[in-house]
């Protein structure tokens, strides 16, 4: 038996896209910070008796066609013919609309490799963890971490940028929607993709990765947030004009917005970022992150972050 710990990541440079669904790669290389609260508890015990494999999740029998995936990859690569059972528990504040494939796939990663005796070097573990969940490779690593696009299973997986964390950065969540996300980011990425504008994105992706390392060696917040909202902004841009528009972005994501520009325009570091749902999430800093939570709180539910750790046993 073996359990492992993993935090999620918000990216800052955003995975949006795949040039291979099997081995989810990326099509561009994405820059993350994992993050202090949100958090997945995975273990995983072989057994002899198993006729297949068997996932708990927060107590109750669950289903995942991607852990079976990760698994059937570590049988292979160990010529073992174990199943396993695997309890997971999501530790979130307030569960729906927080539960994050990137920690839990990033935690089952390190559980799954200790089990089968599979090797647990960090790159190793981002590449297993990157099969279940592209954002998962990330989470392997605490504080700012890049995942490299790379061109297959061998050279795609991520590397720390910059861990412990030595400057203030925060994030903070604002919960306005805490209901499960309406478009998969799989399906959300593969619509994505047919947008006219998605190689445009693209190079702008590549000189944005370039800008972030700098920005954050310089430990420059302003910079971090200013690039991670074009990134972000971009992105949904994309979604509106696939060949099939959607779009994540609700009511209430563009009021938190409208209020973050506010308070950047009163000279408060504030900047937006979104993933594949309506919730916002707020880069700031440690001696601004009170006033902008107190600004946003009737929104909803207010999650201030502080940059997180590695995947650990526990
Ligand atoms: O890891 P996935 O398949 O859940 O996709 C994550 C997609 C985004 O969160 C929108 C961006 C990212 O890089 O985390």
């Amino acid at each position: 038996m073996t359990q492992a710990r993993a935090y999620t990541n918000i990216a800052l440079i955003k995975y949006w896209g795949k040039s291979d669904i099997t081995w989810n790669l990326p099509t561009s290389s994405s820059i993350g910070l994992t993050l202090d609260q949100l958090y997945t508890d995975t273990r995983v015990d072989l057994t002899d008796d198993l006729k297949q494999d068997l996932f708990i999740l927060d107590g109750q029998l669950a289903s995942n066609p991607r852990i079976s995936k990760v698994l059937d990859f570590v049988r292979q690569q160990t010529g073992s013919h174990k199943y396993a059972k695997i309890t997971s528990e999501n530790h979130v504040p307030n569960s729906a609309g927080l539960a994050s494939s990137a920690s839990a796939f990033a935690a089952f990663a390190l559980a799954a490799s200790d089990s089968y005796g599979l090797p647990t070097d960090r790159p190793s573990l981002s590449r297993l963890a990157r099969l279940g969940s592209g954002s998962a490779s990330r989470s392997v690593y605490g504080g700012f971490s890049i995942w490299y696009q790379g061109y297959d299973h061998q050279s795609s997986f991520a590397q720390s940028i910059l861990d412990p964390v030595d400057f203030g950065i925060r994030v903070i969540d604002v919960l306005t929607d805490k209901k499960t996300k309406k478009i998969p980011s799989s399906q959300g990425m593969q619509r994505a993709q047919s947008s006219p504008d998605y190689s445009n994105w693209l190079s702008q992706s590549k000189m944005q990765i370039r800008e972030m390392i700098a920005a954050i060696k310089n430990k420059d917040i302003e910079k971090i947030g200013l690039i991670a909202e074009r990134n972000a902004m971009g992105m949904h841009a994309l979604n509106r004009s696939a060949d099939k528009p959607f779009d994540y972005f609700a009511g209430e994501t563009w009021a938190v917005i409208n209020d973050i520009h506010r308070l950047y325009h009163a000279g408060i570091p504030a900047f937006a970022t979104i993933d594949a749902g309506p919730n916002v999430k707020v880069i700031t800093d440690s001696r601004s992150c009170q006033k902008v939570a107190d600004q946003l709180k009737n929104f909803g539910e207010i999650l201030i972050q502080k940059p997180g750790p590695g995947v650990v046993h526990v």
